[in-house]
C-alpha cells in the first residue's frame, strides 16, 4: 500500500496518469482490507503487531531512478498482487473447517486482489504492444 502511494505520485510521462489513477485509488481499499483483518485478528483474541513487528520485504515496487519507467511498476504491481493472492488463498486454506467467518472475509478480500491483478495484466499487455 505504501509503494502504490509512493508510485501514484512519482510516476511521470503522457502514459503515467492511468496507471498513477488506478494506483491511487487502490490506496484506500488497500487500507480497508488492513483494517478488516486487524479487527479479525482483534475478535479472533490476537493483538495487531504495530510497525516494528513487520518484516519489510518488498524489492520490486521501490521508486526507480527513472520515474517515466511505467512498465516497471506494472510489473511490480502484478508481482505484489500475486503475493498477496497466493497468502489469501494460504489463509483461506487455514481457516477451511475451523474459521468460517475469517475464510468468507478473505474470499472477499482475495476476489479484490484478482481483480486487481487482471486490471494491471490488462494495462501491461497494452503498453508492452506500443
Ligand atoms: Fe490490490
Amino acid at each position: 500500500m505504501q509503494n502504490y502511494s509512493a508510485a501514484s505520485v512519482n510516476l511521470d510521462g503522457v502514459r503515467s496518469d492511468v496507471i498513477k489513477k488506478a494506483l491511487a485509488a487502490d490506496v484506500p481499499t488497500e487500507l480497508m482490507h488492513a483494517q478488516q483483518l486487524a479487527g479479525r485478528l482483534k475478535t479472533i483474541g490476537g493483538t495487531v503487531p504495530g510497525s516494528l513487528a513487520l518484516p519489510r520485504g518488498q524489492r520490486m515496487l521501490q521508486p526507480k531512478e527513472d520515474t517515466t519507467d511505467v512498465v516497471a511498476v506494472m510489473k511490480g504491481v502484478i508481482a505484489a498482487e500475486e503475493v498477496a493472492i497466493a497468502q489469501y488463498t494460504k489463509i483461506i486454506k487455514l481457516c477451511e473447517g475451523t474459521d468460517y467467518v475469517t475464510r468468507d472475509m478473505v474470499i472477499g478480500i482475495l476476489g479484490g486482489e484478482e481483480e486487481h491483478r487482471r486490471e494491471f495484466n490488462g494495462f501491461l499487455r497494452e503498453y508492452q504492444k506500443a
